[in-house]
């Protein structure tokens, strides 16, 4: 039986995987580091600090960046994103979200964020959503991002739902990890070949109804 649906952020609510891009490719350019043609899509899903280690890894930097630096290139990185975001309106809510929480909230279902996005809250505000929400698990308590569990299995917990009435919804391929290894079950929004770990499978958040768990 349903009793609570987690939801990812960025990619599942709103498309905020071209801000991203946007912004990292801007800090890419500041300290003239390439960045890898597909990484908008391994990066989603993953922390700000993780998504700079791997973008150094693979310039060849992993030693001479300190934490310090990195954590300097990890705000400066945030500022120009939040420039970005800051234009953000509830016309940015992807298809189908509106209706699909609504019905959730009809049929008494709860409502929780389990995304690894720091600035979560001020996006929720923003379009209009946060009222919406029973929970939103902090990110920056997690000890470990996702892939691991742990993000969905707080998020379960906050709301005091079992994992085994619980379904999460992800568009990444290291957020469908999660949700699998947290034993919830897991549908994937998005392309069936990067997506094919999730047990659901929607092209897109329109497909999104209760009739389909
Ligand atoms: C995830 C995004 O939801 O949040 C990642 O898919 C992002 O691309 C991560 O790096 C952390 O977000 P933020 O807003 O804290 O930098
Ligand atoms: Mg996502």
């Amino acid at each position: 039986l349903l009793k609570a649906i987690l939801f990812d952020l960025d990619g599942v609510i709103t498309d905020t995987a071209a801000y991203h891009f946007k912004a990292w490719s801007w800090l890419a350019e500041k300290y003239q580091l390439q960045l890898e043609p597909d990484v908008e899509t391994r990066l989603k899903g993953i922390s700000r600090l993780d998504s700079l280690k791997i973008i150094l890894q693979e310039n060849d930097l992993p030693v001479g960046y300190a934490e310090e630096k990195m954590e300097k290139m990890c705000i400066e990185k945030n500022d120009y994103y939040k420039k970005l975001i800051s234009m953000m309106t509830p016309q940015d809510i992807l298809p189908g979200i509106e209706p699909f929480l609504k019905e959730a909230r009809r049929a008494d279902i709860r409502i929780g964020l389990a995304s690894a996005s720091q600035n979560g809250s001020y996006i929720l505000d923003k379009i209009g959503l946060r009222s919406c929400f029973d929970t939103i698990v902090d990110p920056s308590l997690l000890i470990k991002g996702k892939p691991d569990p742990e993000i969905f299995i707080k998020c379960a917990h906050q709301l005091g739902v079992p994992l085994e009435n619980c379904v999460g919804i992800e568009d990444a391929a290291a957020g469908v990890e999660a949700i699998n290894a947290a034993g919830i079950l897991s549908v994937g929004i998005g392309s069936d070949i990067e997506l094919k770990a999730a047990q659901i499978i929607l092209p897109s958040t329109q497909q999104l109804k209760l009739n389909i768990f």
